[in-house]
């Protein structure tokens, strides 16, 4: 049966058009899923991994500079955001004063340009859902009466990545959806980038044109800024790889991180769905296991092209099975698997691989809508580097009511005005269906309780001060 499945598959995507290499790299993974492949890390292979942190290196600036001058950036940009309610690019959003999230991220690099020198290419990893838009968006940088455009002469601004067929779960075939069959493909996960970078040429363009390193990063994450320092210490290391790493935090418990592999000595990511149950235990041991990954990643150009070249253009990373409906706003639409893989999971792949601790200004991820209210909010600042600054002392808890406020459309009309001052909040808890007015506050723990219908928080509000609620009205 899945014979013909992969059969199908790859008959699907090669009348779409999609390269011989693209589609050998599909059909290994197809054949992992197929075997049931888990990709298991039991605790006993692996040790804990200890590595040097960033604020203890010496980085001169030279160092960095002639690093910067040698990196292009590339922008993680082909996701959709399903989790959010968005079937379009995450960094289309506007974070603040009007500006989207691409715009932050155009403007870190123009500043950075301007200041070291540095030519940076800003390059897109886009998908065929995203690319449209974002190009789009970009547009407004490319007016060839601007000073500062962002294109640098012969490097694209994007680069697509392959897709491939949604499979149906019950049987392996691609999944037919006709009601709108652009919802029958799916984008690889973001560790598809080391093969869209060979198949759209982009790998060998910028080897040509004289780059070194790329920097690449979530477009989620603007905390991501192509630093100086981290380019200089990635640059002085010789390593061919390497990702910025976080202390984990209570809140990471049951997220993946670093160690290191028995047998060779290699740096792996283990992820929970690489967890044994008995090894729940170890996972979430914080002394332990201290780092998880910021999927800021630094990769040697020349490297990862002979890695390719060696592999046949098969990495070979470790199987992400991604269980959803065909179509994602419709949760009775037939269930398909999303054969996908993670970048960072190819550190395992590079003999002499490295981490480095960096601060949390670097990991500023927006994952879900109450990522996105703080980071709307006066807990942070925007810098004129259009750097994200942390000013409230600490970040608040924020959980809002999954039935009005996950997706990004309720969101928004809940925050008509925008996000209430946060700073200094220690947690917000919403049940039920709040709207929120201009110019509210939340200081210290703060729950608002379902009141069995629409409600609003009235323009001004303090709460949490003098009993939380206090000012708050009904519509
Ligand atoms: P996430 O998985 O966190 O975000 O990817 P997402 O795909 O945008 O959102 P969900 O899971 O559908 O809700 C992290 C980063 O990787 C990019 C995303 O654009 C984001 O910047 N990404 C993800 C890709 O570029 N390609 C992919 O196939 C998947």
């Amino acid at each position: 049966m899945s014979e013909d499945g992969l059969r199908a598959a790859r008959e699907k995507m090669a009348e779409a058009g999609l390269d011989p290499v693209s589609i050998r790299v599909f059909a290994h993974y197809y054949r992992l899923l197929e075997h049931g492949e888990t990709g298991m890390i039991p605790e006993d292979s692996i040790e804990p991994l200890a590595m040097e942190a960033l604020a203890d290196v010496d980085v001169p600036d030279e160092v960095g500079t002639q690093a910067l001058q040698e990196t292009a950036v590339v922008k993680l940009n082909g996701g959709l955001g399903t989790s959010m309610g968005m079937d379009r690019a995450k960094s289309l959003l506007g974070v603040r004063k009007g500006l989207s999230f691409l715009d932050v991220i155009a403007r870190q690099v123009l500043h950075l340009r301007a200041t070291h020198g540095a030519q940076l290419p800003l390059i897109f990893m886009n998908s065929f859902r995203t690319s449209a838009d974002t190009l789009t968006a970009l547009a407004r940088y490319d007016d060839p009466g601007l000073d500062r455009r962002l294109s640098v002469d012969g490097i694209p601004v994007e680069f697509l990545q392959s897709k491939e067929p949604k499979l149906r779960e019950d049987d392996l075939t691609p999944v037919r959806w006709d009601r709108d069959p652009t919802l029958e493909w799916c984008p690889p996960g973001h560790g598809d980038i080391y093969n869209a970078m060979r198949a759209t040429g982009v790998l060998d363009t910028l080897i040509d044109a004289g780059y070194r390193y790329v920097f690449v990063s979530n477009s989620d994450n603007l905390g991501a800024v192509p630093d100086p320092r981290v380019a200089g210490w990635f640059a002085a290391s010789g390593a061919p790889f390497a990702i910025e790493a976080v202390r984990r935090t209570p809140s990471d418990r049951k997220g993946g991180h670093f160690a290191r592999r028995r047998s060779d000595g290699r740096i792996v990511l283990r992820e929970s769905a690489q967890t044994r149950p008995e090894d729940a235990e170890a996972l979430a041991d914080l002394d332990r296991h201290r780092y998880t990954s910021t999927n800021n990643l630094w990769f040697d150009l020349a490297a990862v092209r002979a890695e390719l070249e060696r592999r046949d253009g098969v990495l070979g990373l470790p199987l992400i099975r991604n269980v959803k409906t065909v179509d994602p706003a419709d949760p009775s639409s037939p269930k398909v698997i999303q054969i996908e893989t993670a970048m960072g999971a190819a550190i395992e792949v590079f003999e002499g691989a490295r981490t480095i601790e960096v601060g949390r200004d670097r990991f500023v991820p927006v994952k879900t809508t109450n990522d996105l209210l703080v980071l709307r909010s006066d807990c942070y600042d925007l810098t004129r580097e259009a750097r994200v600054e942390q000013v409230a002392p600490t970040i608040p808890f924020v959980d809002l009511d999954g039935a009005h406020y996950k997706l990004v459309a309720d969101f928004d009309a809940r925050f008509p005005e925008g996000a209430p001052s946060l700073k200094d909040a220690s947690r917000l808890v919403v049940e039920g269906d709040w709207t929120f007015g201009h110019g509210v506050r939340v200081v210290g723990d703060v729950t608002l309780r379902d009141e069995g219908g629409p409600r609003r928080v009235a323009p001004g509000t303090v709460l949490g001060q003098d009993g939380a609620g206090s000012g708050l009205g009904s519509r």
